[in-house]
C-alpha cells in the first residue's frame, strides 16, 4: 500500500491544490481531513466533495464545534485571553485542536506524516507542527506551501490546469481564517497599516456607526463558565453562537491592529470577535466581584502569560497545562450574573451580582451604618508607609 498523509483542508484554493501537488511531488496518498470548528457560511459536505474530487484517497469530515468550545474557547475566556491586550486568540485556538485531530487520524490511518497549508511567514505553521510534535512525535510535517514551493499564482494555475474544483479562480486580495471564536482578515490593501479597513471585510459584525436601539442581555456564569443568556440555559457553544449574533448585530468586536507574529513580522491585523470580545469583558466585570484582590492582581499577570503561551503555539506545554490549573482554581466562585448593554461597537457592563459577591454593602457605603473601621486605617497606614519614610529620611539627608 501506498503510504499515506493526512492534510488538514479547508476547502480554499490552496489546500485544494495541494492534495495533487503533494501526491505528485512525494508519491503520498493523501488523506484529507476538514475541521467543523464553527466557520460561518461553509458546507461542510461540499467540503468533503472537493478534497476527494482533487484527488484525495480519503476524505474526513469532523464536527468538533462542541469539542472546540468547551477544550478551547471555554479556558480562553476562563484566561480573558488577549493577545497585545486585544486579541481573543481567534486562530492560535483552532490550531491545537485541528493538530490533535490530525494525530489521531494519521494514527489511525497508519500515516507517518501530516500536512498543513501554512506558509512560512506565519504563526500557524508553528503551532500546527509544534502542537503534534507534542502529541504525536513521530510523525513528519510536510507544508505544500511552504516546503513545496506551491505559491497561490502556481496554484491557480494548476488548478485551472488540471480542472480542480475551487470555487473561485480570481485572486481573493485577503487571507481570511475564522471560526466561532472570530474571523480574522489579512493582507491586500491591509498591508498598508495607515489604510483604513472597508466596510467590504466585516461578515461577522454589522456597521457600528450606523443608529439602532441598544440591546440589554444579561449572561450567567457558574464557576466561570457562562450557561444561561437572558435566563434561558443553554450549552457554552450556543452561547458563544447566541453572543456572536447579538453582539454581531451592534457591531462589537472589530478590531484593527498591528500584530507582533512569533516569527519576529510585525503584521497588520482585521478581527471581529463580537461574541468573544463581549463575553471576556462580562466575565472579567464578575472576577472583579468575585475574585479576592491578591488573586485577582496575580491571575491579571498569569492571563497575559497563557495568552502569550498560546499564540505561540505552546497549547500542549507544560507552562500552559500548568497556568490551566492555576486559572481553573480561580474560577470557583465566578458564578452569578453580569448585565450589559451593547451598542454602536461596545459592550459596556452595567450591573453584576453574584451569591458569591466579595463586594460587602456594609463596608463599601459612606452613609451611616458604615461597619469599616475607620479608627484602624491611621495605624495601617502608618506602618504601609514606614518602608518609604525610613528611606525618605536616608536620602534626604547628607542633600
Ligand atoms: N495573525 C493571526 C494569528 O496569528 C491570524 C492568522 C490567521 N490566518 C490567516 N490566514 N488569515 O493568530
Amino acid at each position: 500500500m501506498t503510504e499515506r498523509i493526512v492534510m488538514a483542508y479547508s476547502g480554499g484554493l490552496d489546500t485544494t491544490v495541494a492534495i495533487p501537488w503533494t501526491k505528485e511531488r512525494t508519491g503520498l496518498d493523501v488523506i484529507a481531513l476538514a475541521i467543523d470548528v464553527g466557520q460561518a457560511g461553509e458546507n461542510m459536505e461540499d467540503v468533503r466533495q472537493r478534497a476527494l474530487d482533487s484527488g484525495a484517497v480519503e476524505s474526513l469530515v469532523i464536527d468538533a464545534r462542541e469539542e472546540f468550545a468547551n477544550e478551547y474557547l471555554l479556558p480562553a475566556l476562563k484566561a480573558n485571553a488577549m493577545y497585545q491586550r486585544r486579541y481573543p486568540l481567534v486562530s492560535a485556538l483552532s490550531r491545537p485542536l485541528i493538530s490533535k485531530l490530525l494525530a489521531d487520524t494519521a494514527r489511525e490511518y497508519g500515516a507517518t506524516s501530516f500536512a498543513h497549508g501554512c506558509t512560512g511567514m506565519g504563526n500557524d505553521q508553528v503551532r500546527f507542527e509544534a502542537a503534534v510534535a507534542a502529541i504525536a512525535p513521530e510523525l513528519t510535517a510536510i507544508a505544500p506551501i511552504r516546503d513545496l514551493s506551491l505559491t497561490r499564482d502556481v496554484a491557480i494555475d494548476y488548478a485551472e490546469r488540471h480542472n480542480l474544483p475551487i470555487r473561485q479562480s480570481k485572486k481573493s486580495p485577503y487571507s481570511i481564517d475564522q471560526n466561532m471564536w472570530g474571523r480574522a482578515v489579512e493582507t491586500g490593501f491591509l498591508e498598508d497599516p495607515w489604510n483604513g479597513p472597508i466596510e467590504d471585510l466585516y461578515e461577522y459584525t454589522q456597521d457600528p456607526t450606523v443608529e439602532r436601539a441598544p440591546t440589554e442581555v444579561t449572561i450567567a456564569f457558574e464557576q466561570g463558565a457562562p450557561v444561561a443568556i437572558d435566563g434561558e440555559r443553554m450549552s457554552f457553544h450556543d452561547v458563544v453562537v447566541k453572543m456572536n449574533e447579538l453582539a454581531g448585530a451592534q457591531g462589537v468586536g472589530r478590531l484593527d491592529m498591528v500584530e507582533d507574529r512569533l516569527v519576529g513580522i510585525k503584521s497588520r491585523e482585521i478581527y471581529e470577535a463580537p461574541g468573544a470580545v463581549a463575553l471576556i469583558e462580562a466575565h472579567t466585570h464578575l472576577e472583579d466581584l468575585t475574585l479576592e484582590r491578591d488573586v485577582h492582581r496575580y491571575k491579571r499577570q498569569v492571563e497575559i502569560e497563557w495568552a502569550n503561551l498560546v499564540y505561540d503555539g505552546l497549547w500542549f506545554g507544560g507552562l500552559k497545562r500548568s497556568l490551566d490549573a492555576f486559572i481553573d482554581h480561580t474560577q470557583l466562585a465566578v458564578s452569578g450574573e453580569v448585565r450589559m448593554t451593547l451598542h454602536q461597537g461596545r459592550a459596556v457592563v452595567t450591573g453584576r451580582r453574584s451569591d458569591e459577591s466579595l463586594y460587602d454593602f456594609s463596608l463599601a457605603t459612606y452613609d451611616t451604618g458604615n461597619t469599616f473601621n475607620q479608627d484602624s486605617a491611621r495605624g495601617f497606614i502608618d506602618i504601609w508607609s514606614l518602608p518609604s519614610r525610613i528611606s525618605a529620611r536616608r536620602d534626604q539627608t547628607g542633600k
